[in-house]
């Protein structure tokens, strides 16, 4: 089951969170693994930690991304999994949305993606496996999410259309729509900690499980999509949330 022996797979965002456990799992499944990310230590880092190969390039920069998937055509050739799962969080409420807020959320978020499979795709083999990671917030109306939730509907648009277009060359493209997930991300949208913590208990409250999704959820997904084992599955978008999508009006 989900054997990626031999496979080529390059995980953006990979030094953290769901990317890190994701490269964890497609090492595992036999794959060989580039992992990317902003930050030349902490990209250093986790390569380090998971055995693979790791490559520094922010999704910002366009460029960045022309010399990322250079590297990785010189030393692999064509790849065969692009995990699209380089991201942020950054909450604002309507009426107080910086023109800065949004480009860089909206930059990162969204033209980033695009642009890491624009780029890649001359470079992946026929048969391959596009994952995109994008949110539940696609789907709620979850207060101060806007522009990161539109980010996410975004990308999950460009999934359906790519889908369809590259079906032909018989590449998967499919979203991945994680509910609350226990990672470093909302660490970084400089709330306090108590602040967090009552955001993170509200949350958990609301979701059926009763609980946060754990990275190696996520991870197990996307190695299935990634995988031979779901070679019909293409265009879809997958929630994995512990039910909270659901919205139950009474729990
Ligand atoms: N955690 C959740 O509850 C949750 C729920 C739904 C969806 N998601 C999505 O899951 C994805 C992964 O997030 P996570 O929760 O695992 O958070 P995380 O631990 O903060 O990981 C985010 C990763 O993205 C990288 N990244 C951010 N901006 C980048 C840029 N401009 N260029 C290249 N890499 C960049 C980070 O690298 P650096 O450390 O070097 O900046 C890091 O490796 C994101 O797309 C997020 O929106 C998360």
């Amino acid at each position: 089951m989900n054997d990626l022996t031999g496979k080529i797979a390059v995980v953006t965002g990979g030094n953290s969170g769901i990317g890190y456990a994701t490269a964890q799992y497609f090492k595992e499944a036999g794959a060989n693994v580039v992992i990317t990310g902003r930050s030349a230590d902490r990209v250093a880092t986790a390569a380090a930690g998971l055995g693979v190969k790791g490559i520094v390039a922010d999704v910002t920069d366009l460029s960045a991304i022309d010399s990322l998937v250079a590297q990785v055509k010189n030393e692999f050739g064509k790849i065969d999994v692009l995990f699209v799962n380089a991201g942020v969080f950054n909450p604002a409420p309507v009426g107080q949305i910086s023109e800065e807020m949004f480009d860089m959320q909206m930059g990162i978020n969204f033209k980033g993606a695009v642009f890491t499979t624009e780029k890649f795709l001359p470079f992946i083999n026929d048969g391959g496996s596009i994952i995109n990671l994008s949110s539940i917030n696609a789907y709620t109306g979850m207060p101060n999410t806007a522009i990161y939730a539109a980010s996410k509907a975004a990308l999950n648009a460009y999934t359906r259309t790519a889908s369809t277009e590259l079906a032909p060359r018989k590449i998967r493209v499919n979203s991945v729509n994680p509910g609350p997930t226990y990672t470093p991300i909302f660490g970084k949208t400089g709330m306090a900690e108590d602040q967090l913590n009552e955001f993170a208990g509200a949350m958990q409250n609301r979701i059926p499980l009763k609980r946060f999704g754990q990275p190696e959820d996520i991870a197990k997904l996307v190695t299935f999509l990634a995988s031979d084992d779901a070679s019909f599955i293409t265009g879809g978008e997958y929630n994995i949330d512990g039910g909270i999508n659901i919205n139950p009006i009474l729990s």
